[in-house]
């Protein structure tokens, strides 16, 4: 049954408190030693990962004890009613592993209708983006508004590579060359949840990227389109938090982002993955 704590605007709050606390332990640990495990040929895990993960499932099992929850690195917990807690402890893990201070925690909670709320946190910059279903996305407070633009060429855009991108480089390799020509710019920065957000905040006008996973894109996803932007998988169909290809842009940018992506896809023979 439905609680007042399961509005998208109490859910939001508990989103926001459990990325405050798990980035404030990812800031503690990030000058100190850290110990770093390879999960694949170039996807890593380190200490903090843990730590940051451990302290934000505490926190949501102790204040939603009934809601499932699949986390990166512990996967799914089974609950017994409809929310689903979308958690990534630490995106942009390769950064901070070299020390690079660009990562946050990402945390969102979905519905049978979609993403609620959710919550990104960069603490080393002390900014929080957050967003409600149907209540906007702010930054610290202040309300988020995507980008205007509606030229490639004023554009500054961003995606990121998936770790599996030596197996297969022919989609995000391809993508960022022929878009890289046609953009003002473009920038990888390693955190794809930080890149939602800067969408969401029109610091970038348009980001894909290939193979992303749930955790990742959920809360991203939830204030791209709460500050007025567009976010779709790649091929234009409906965004789907399972399918993690994706496009996000600015409105007035996303029918010139979607024909590239379209004109790439059919030049390639490319059919879907799922
Ligand atoms: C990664 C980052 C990166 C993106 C990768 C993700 P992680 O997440 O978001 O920007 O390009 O596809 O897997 O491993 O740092 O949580
Ligand atoms: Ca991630
Ligand atoms: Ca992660």
């Amino acid at each position: 049954m439905a609680q007042d704590s399961d509005t998208p605007a109490a859910l939001r709050r508990t989103a926001e408190e459990g990325a405050r606390l798990a980035g404030r332990i990812l800031r503690e640990r990030f000058p100190k030693h850290r110990t770093i495990e390879f999960k694949g040929g170039i996807d890593l895990v380190t200490d903090a990962d843990r730590a940051s993960e451990a302290a934000l499932l505490d926190f949501l099992r102790q204040r939603h004890p009934h809601h499932a929850i699949l986390a990166e690195e512990s996967g799914a917990w089974q609950g017994t009613d409809t929310f689903r807690w979308l958690v990534d402890p630490l995106d942009g893990t390769t950064n901070y592993a070299h020390q690079v201070p660009h990562f946050c925690v990402s945390v969102a909670v979905e519905g049978p209708e979609g993403v609620l709320a959710g919550a990104i946190y960069d603490p080393m910059l002390d900014e929080l983006f957050s967003a409600a279903k149907g209540e906007g996305a702010t930054l610290n407070g202040l309300l988020l508004k995507a980008s205007p633009a509606d030229r490639l060429e004023r554009a500054l855009l961003c995606t990121g590579f998936p770790y599996d991108v030596r197996e297969r480089p022919d989609l995000p390799v391809g993508l960022f060359t022929q878009l890289i020509l046609l953009a003002q710019g473009m920038r990888r920065t390693g955190s794809a949840a930080l890149d939602l957000a800067y969408v969401a905040a029109g610091r970038f006008d348009g980001y894909f990227e290939f193979g992303l996973k749930p955790w990742d894109i959920a809360a991203g996803s939830l204030l791209v389109s709460e500050a007025g932007g567009v976010i779709v998988h790649i091929d234009g169909r409906p965004f789907d938090v399972l399918k993690g290809d994706v496009l996000a842009s600015g409105a007035a940018l996303h029918p010139l982002l979607l024909a590239q992506a379209k004109r790439f896809l059919d030049a390639l023979g490319w059919t879907s993955r799922d």
